[in-house]
């Protein structure tokens, strides 16, 4: 029986790939697997609330982002809905007021695509949990991840903590091309815990939206290269994260966010992403590391932004080189502190 109204609200966090997905095929099949770290602080904060109509013909939906009316978020919920109406039947027969709100400033410069379609996927799969009240958790958390990722990628990533793969890999017969999944190999636990303090070089919008960007990926000179690459980093981080080695961590999360970069840089058209200041950050990371031996080390995502990550052990140091090095290269002295957390949470 479908109730005829009632309201659902979850929060889902964002989250930071160490192995990158970047390429994908037709229904958002990635090109190849990837892993990623769900953050904590950074987050979305979504409610739905749902009335039946008198007749169900197309989708109907109100959106607020924090507390105002967004037409211009319209078209690609209704992409959304288009693509996940096969796997949840009800979505014509409701009105919907969508209210969305984000733990980090608007325009930051922080995609909040993942941690945004993640919650509204949670809060729709909320909404079929009460049509079908005895539903499975297993499968509550692998449809919302099946629904976030169509409706972006790495968002599929956001539902559980604290280390997720997305997307189908030998290694692990778990995997999937269609949902994430807990990464179920050991991890040391100099690993749990981990931080990354997101330095907010550039808060303007993107230079190239991430669907251009997987577009470019078709034809690239170096795709079946960087794909192949891809898993082979898999295996490697298998290793890495049971036997505690940080080094190899350090140098597998770093090429991998150049690659990405390098993967941009040599696409038709191109793109560099990274400003002056993302190499400042970079080479001063780089150069700290070298002279005090203290594991820290970046990522980035396909913007300029420089995630600035480090283990629990050595978070006071970590701190400190970032306000007295870093903090001056981020746009008026912005960055979040943030960590890997345990992933979406019911309200
Ligand atoms: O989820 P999308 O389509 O916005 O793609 C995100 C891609 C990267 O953030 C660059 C890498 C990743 O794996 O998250």
């Amino acid at each position: 029986v479908l109730p005829s109204e009632g309201k659902v609200s979850w929060k889902a966090p964002s989250n930071i790939a160490l192995i990158k997905y970047w390429g994908k095929k037709e229904n958002q099949i990635p090109a190849n697997p990837s892993i990623s770290i769900t953050l904590d602080a950074c987050a979305t904060t979504t409610s739905v609330s749902y009335s039946r109509k008198e007749e169900a013909s197309q989708f109907s939906f109100d959106l607020f982002f924090e507390g105002k009316v967004k037409e211009d978020f319209k078209p690609k919920i209704n992409t959304f809905f288009g693509r996940i109406e096969a796997y949840l039947p009800f979505l014509k027969q409701y009105h919907f007021k969508i209210e969305t709100s984000n733990s980090f400033p608007h325009s930051s410069g922080i995609a909040s695509s993942a941690s945004g379609m993640a919650a509204l996927a949670l809060c729709l799969m909320e909404i079929e949990r009460r049509i079908l009240p005895n539903m499975d958790t297993m499968f509550f958390k692998r449809k919302a991840s099946f629904l976030a990722r169509l409706g972006s990628g790495s968002a599929c990533r956001s539902i559980e903590g604290d280390l997720i793969q997305w997307g189908r890999h030998e290694r692990l017969t778990d995997s999937s091309d269609l949902y994430g999944v807990t990464y179920p190999f050991k991890v040391n636990k100099i690993f749990s815990n981990f931080h990354d303090a997101i330095m907010l070089v550039h808060k303007g919008q993107k230079q190239v939206s991430s669907t251009v960007g997987h577009d470019l990926m078709h034809g690239h000179p170096y795709a079946t290269t960087r794909f192949a690459q891809a898993h082979s980093n898999l295996d490697a981080l298998e290793q890495i994260l049971a036997k505690g080695d940080m080094e190899g961590f350090i140098q597998l999360v770093e090429s991998e966010a150049l690659t990405l970069h390098a993967m941009m840089m040599t696409s038709n058209p191109y793109f560099i992403l990274m400003k002056p200041d993302t190499m400042e950050i970079i080479n001063k990371i780089w150069a700290y590391r070298e002279a005090t031996k203290t594991p820290i080390c970046f990522t980035l995502d396909a913007g300029a932004n420089v995630h600035v990550l480090y283990p629990e052990s050595v978070k006071e140091k970590a701190i400190q080189f970032i306000q007295d090095e870093l903090v001056v290269h981020c746009e008026n002295g912005h960055y979040i502190c943030d960590r890997a957390g345990s992933g979406a949470k019911k309200l």
